[in-house]
């Protein structure tokens, strides 16, 4: 197939992937109008090839790409390699790269280049491994480099490793990002615990068939981020004499920062944090039935609320220095978590 770097390359051929959904969808789409009409937010039809209020959506994913069966075998996967079960799940975001060296007594790595079909994650200073191992008494599974919407997998996808591991035998996730403070009381290094998020913003990892196997049609979301969890959190860091905000993360695609409009809208719809991967996840996890909870680390201010233009180095350079209180605080209260698993 011809690309646009092709020097007989004309803009206006049509090329697939490029300049229109891939032909399958176009074939869905005409079905699906024949069923139900023109597409619009109504029917359902806000899906297939015409874009949805917010963001670009691409096409939905194909059940093969996230179903049981795929599932099933990432599993069968990794249970060659380790019958390790973990009681809790633990993703690492920005600044806890090295977590997994420092604070878990290692069992088993296994690379996700060694799991069939699993989804690589392609961003500078997220490794790509799951790490099987110990924090104090409490056996976990880490994944140490995570999957992002903005990489290209859909939403459904994005999540497969947070279903993994429910399936691996965790009942509690621990999610952990580098995020953009909204709030004007923030100020860069602080760590928020969050207590509710958006994700309205972003393709519901659920769009698709659902997957009974692993939870409702229409799961409750309620108290995404369990109570008893966040205050076990807040009595670590009461105890570590570590300052813990509260707030609500809002979830954008990315990967482009945001505009000083965007934050000012997103400031009046109730956000306090900006990131670009953690809402889904949890979605996921609570239709999976685990119980949820979640730190950002607030490594800048959200662009407009200060003069200085936004960068990933900058990112990565403010959650690497908050990373010391950061592990303390995660290692902390896994620890503790031992209580009540
Ligand atoms: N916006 C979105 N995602 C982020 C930011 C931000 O300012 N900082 C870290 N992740």
């Amino acid at each position: 197939m011809k690309d646009h770097n092709d020097k007989d390359f004309r803009p206006d051929e049509k090329i697939e992937g490029i300049y229109g959904p891939p032909p399958e969808l176009i074939e869905d789409a005409r079905r699906m109008q024949t069923a139900y009409g023109p597409p619009n937010m109504m029917n359902g039809g806000f899906m297939m090839p015409c874009p949805p209020a917010f963001g670009v959506m691409p096409p939905p994913p194909k059940p093969e790409q996230y179903g049981i069966d795929m599932l099933r075998e990432c599993v069968a996967s990794i249970r060659m390699k380790t019958d390790f079960v973990p009681k809790a799940a633990l993703v690492l975001g920005s600044g806890l790269g090295d977590f997994a060296e420092t604070s878990i007594e290692i069992v088993k790595t296994v690379d996700y280049g060694e799991i069939e079909n699993f989804p690589r994650s392609t961003v500078e200073g997220h490794k790509g491994r799951f790490v099987f191992g110990y924090i104090g008494e409490v056996p976990v599974v880490v994944m140490q480099g995570r999957v992002h919407f903005y990489e290209g997998y859909p939403s459904a996808v994005a999540v497969l490793p947070i279903r993994l591991m429910s399936m691996l035998g965790a009942k509690v996730l621990f999610l952990t990002n580098a995020s953009g403070g909204i709030n004007a009381n923030f100020s860069a290094g602080d760590f928020m615990l969050i207590t509710d998020h958006i994700s309205s913003f972003v393709p519901n990892p659920l769009i698709g068939r659902n997957i009974d196997e692993l939870g409702t049609r229409f799961p409750d979301m309620s108290k995404v981020y369990d109570p008893e969890l966040r205050s076990i959190i807040l009595e670590t860091a009461d105890e570590l004499g570590i300052k813990l905000r509260q707030g609500v993360y809002l979830q954008l695609t990315g990967p482009s920062f945001e505009t000083p409009a965007e934050i000012r809208m997103l400031r009046t719809f109730g956000a306090d944090a900006v990131g670009m991967s953690t809402a889904i996840e949890a979605i996921a996890a609570r239709h999976a039935g685990m119980r949820v909870c979640g730190i950002s680390c607030i490594s800048n201010l959200a662009c407009g609320m200060t003069d200085q233009p936004l960068s990933h180095a900058e990112v990565q350079e403010c959650a690497d220095k908050a990373a010391p209180k950061f592990k303390a605080l995660v290692s902390g209260a896994i620890a503790k978590l031992g209580k009540i698993l």
